[in-house]
């Protein structure tokens, strides 16, 4: 990029090593190369090279010396355990919040192997190991004396049964609880109002219980007043759809704890630390999440289903459960209905070829809102175009919501099928998906629900919402990547034939005939992810201990105060503005192209999605081909928000329009 942008005022100094780790590589490089025996390596090839001599105990996996003033930590070792051949402690063991219970040998130095209570400030990544979210962090102090209680039966915080249960993550309803909101300043309601963005002005006027301190202050708990004078709202906006927990039982939301158990949201980007605003592509792991998957290739590791050893009953469990888990977490009726995917993109073709294939006809229609990923328009049209069927789109407003009116007049005795997502990828919309299916089914039709960009910041209960198919991914809602949900009403599911055959899905096999498994197994041939799926079990008790209406209520709050921020920038254009939204804060700037403020925000270590964001035809009813698109998620934080403002207020400035 060649725009005149520079860092904004304020910036930290970027705090590059003395040395150039490449340049002292490409020298070792050089000294190895010549060496006899060795051949001389490729140019601008980073070379797995040891400054110390082979043998020394000064060597670390990284190829340098401890010794070396700046350079990087060696990912996974501790700092100064390659000093102690003989104890190569990795990370993740001491990670785990019950290493110490494990057997293990002396460290050859003859120190404790405990002795990491202060953290270097440079190794962040153990910050989840020590601190961070509490097990039973949302839950009341008689459920965490029984989760503590129950999980001392396995040294391993996750393995636990007790976690994760929907129950753990909120108050009952007879939890003693302090009024949170009590000395809640009054603010304009634009404060807290999405659809009057990005009109309002910041509030600037701090409150007598919105002078800053130098105490710790939890946002929801009390309103803060930020440097540039906003006040942070400590109540849900009046009328927002974010699903309430119960007023006046919101446990404090202590996001500084939550963001230590992210490792990765310490990782530093050219010089600045990572700002993750690309959550709606996929969101980072918790080291529980991390942790679990450890665990189980380290203990648990088989196939399911089908054998007869010991690691084959573990490994079935973790995943069974991990199936349990997420039935609990969508409120679905009977755990069988719930069936392992890739992702969102897998289950909605699942739906297209089996129920669509036999459902389906010549004429019949397929109703989608104009709103769709990709991934709910492509396997529709296929269908279509395979069927003679015909794809018919729910138009929407200019805010990005869907018409209602429009869409009632769609419907009719043709149509098989509606498809609409929960939450818009490339807007934030949220959308009436109960309104829809309740048309969907009064027309005689069924309803799928894409919950891929929902689940992980509103409470989902399919029962609620009524539609036959739910669908989501494991990777936007903190879990692995390939591994998802596609959860369908057992009526509708038992009368779907298999779209994929082999083992695992089978009760009977001739060369006449087979006789397939009941669901869910019916669904699942071959070996499936069993590892992420067990991540994902362990990602939902997560986001139960957080709470997922707290989660629900942070987000809201951070999301009005960057579409306030943002849309207030001169040349900003906020994509989407519906009066429902979540997470995403899609907007264009004039002046620039997309990518060159996707560029500019990395520069400053900021992770957005720029480009159609696999949702072409929504921009282009926005007049647009491509959008930046921060996108949000309970570890971001009010000033990672002033980060991205400030980066696109100075290339605003850059460029007046
Ligand atoms: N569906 C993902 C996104 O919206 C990839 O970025």
């Amino acid at each position: 990029m060649t725009t005149a942008f520079s860092p904004p005022t304020g910036a930290q100094p970027g705090t590059a090593p003395p040395f150039d780790p490449a340049l002292l590589a490409s020298m070792a490089s050089a000294l190895f190369g010549a060496l006899p025996g060795e051949q001389a390596r490729a140019p601008g090839v980073q070379a797995p090279v040891n400054l110390a001599p082979a043998g020394s105990p000064l060597v670390s996996p990284a190829g340098f010396g401890p010794g070396v003033p700046g350079t990087p930590i060696p990912q996974g070792q501790v700092p100064g355990t390659n000093l102690v051949p003989a104890s190569p402690t990795p990370v993740l063991s001491l990670a785990h919040r019950a290493p110490s219970l494990l057997p293990h040998a002396q460290a050859g130095n003859g120190l404790p192997d405990t002795v990491v209570t202060q953290l270097p400030a440079y190794e962040p990544r153990f910050g989840s190991g020590v601190l961070g979210v509490r097990e039973a962090s949302g839950a009341s102090a008689s459920e965490a004396s029984r989760h503590s209680a129950a999980a001392s039966a396995s040294p391993f915080y996750f393995v636990s049964d007790s976690f994760g249960h929907p129950s753990a993550g909120g108050l009952p309803a007879n939890a003693p609880v302090a009024d949170y909101f009590a000395e809640t300043p009054s603010l304009p309601a634009s404060a807290t109002a999405l659809s009057n963005a990005p009109a309002a002005a910041p509030a600037t006027t701090p409150t007598a219980a919105g002078v800053i301190s130098s105490e710790p202050k939890y946002y929801f708990v009390d309103s803060v007043v930020l440097p540039n004078g906003y006040v942070t709202p400590a109540k849900p906006a009046p009328g927002a759809t974010i699903p309430a927990a119960g007023s006046g039982q919101h446990p404090p939301f202590d996001v500084n704890a939550i963001r230590r158990d992210f490792p990765i949201l310490q990782e530093r980007v050219n010089g600045r630390q990572l700002v993750w605003f690309d959550n709606a592509a996929t969101t980072q792991k918790p080291q529980s999440v991390i942790d679990r998957l450890a665990h189980f290739y380290a203990h648990e590791n088989s196939n399911i289903h089908r054998a007869a050893h010991e690691l084959a009953a573990r490994a079935t469990d973790a995943y069974e459960s991990a199936r349990e888990k997420l039935r609990a977490f969508i409120n679905a009726p009977d755990v069988n209905e719930v069936i392992f995917v890739r992702g969102t993109t897998e289950a909605i073709n699942l739906v297209a070829k089996s129920w669509g294939g036999q459902h389906v006809g010549e004429g019949d229609e397929i109703i989608v809102s104009h709103l769709e990923h990709h991934a709910n328009i492509v396997p529709w049209q296929q269908l279509a175009s395979s069927k003679g069927a015909k794809l018919r789109v729910i138009p929407v407003d200019d805010s990005g919501q869907v018409l209602l009116d429009e869409y009632a007049k769609l419907l009719n005795d043709r149509t098989k099928i509606v498809a609409v997502t929960q939450v818009s990828n490339a807007l934030g919309t949220v959308v009436p998906v109960k309104e829809i299916v309740a048309l969907a089914h009064r027309a005689g039709a069924v309803a799928l629900v894409d919950g891929a960009q929902s689940v992980s910041h509103m409470r989902v209960d399919v029962q609620d919402i009524g539609a036959d198919f739910f669908v989501f991914s494991g990777h936007k809602v903190f879990g692995p990547t390939g591994i998802g949900a596609l959860w369908g009403k057992r009526s509708v599911l038992e009368n779907m034939p298999p779209w994929q055959g082999g083992g695992n899905m089978i009760a009977d096999v001739t060369f006449e005939k087979t006789v397939f498994q009941p669901i869910p197994n019916k669904f699942e041939a071959g070996t499936g992810n069993i590892a992420d799926a067990v991540g994902l079990g362990a990602a939902i008790d997560y986001v139960n201990r957080v709470g997922i209406e707290n989660i629900g209520r942070y987000e809201h709050e951070l999301l009005v105060y960057g579409m306030q921020q943002l849309g207030a920038i001169p040349g900003v254009r906020l994509v989407g503005t519906a009066a429902d939204k979540a997470s995403v804060m899609s907007f264009v700037l004039a002046g620039y192209s997309t990518a060159e403020v996707g560029k500019a925000l990395n520069e400053e270590g900021i992770a957005v999605r720029t480009g159609h964001h696999c949702a072409q035809p929504i921009l282009r009813r926005m007049g647009l081909e491509t959008t930046v698109r921060p996108s949000l998620a309970f570890y971001n934080t009010f000033d990672e928000v002033d980060r991205l403002v400030a980066v696109v207020r100075q290339l605003a400035a850059a460029r007046p329009h």
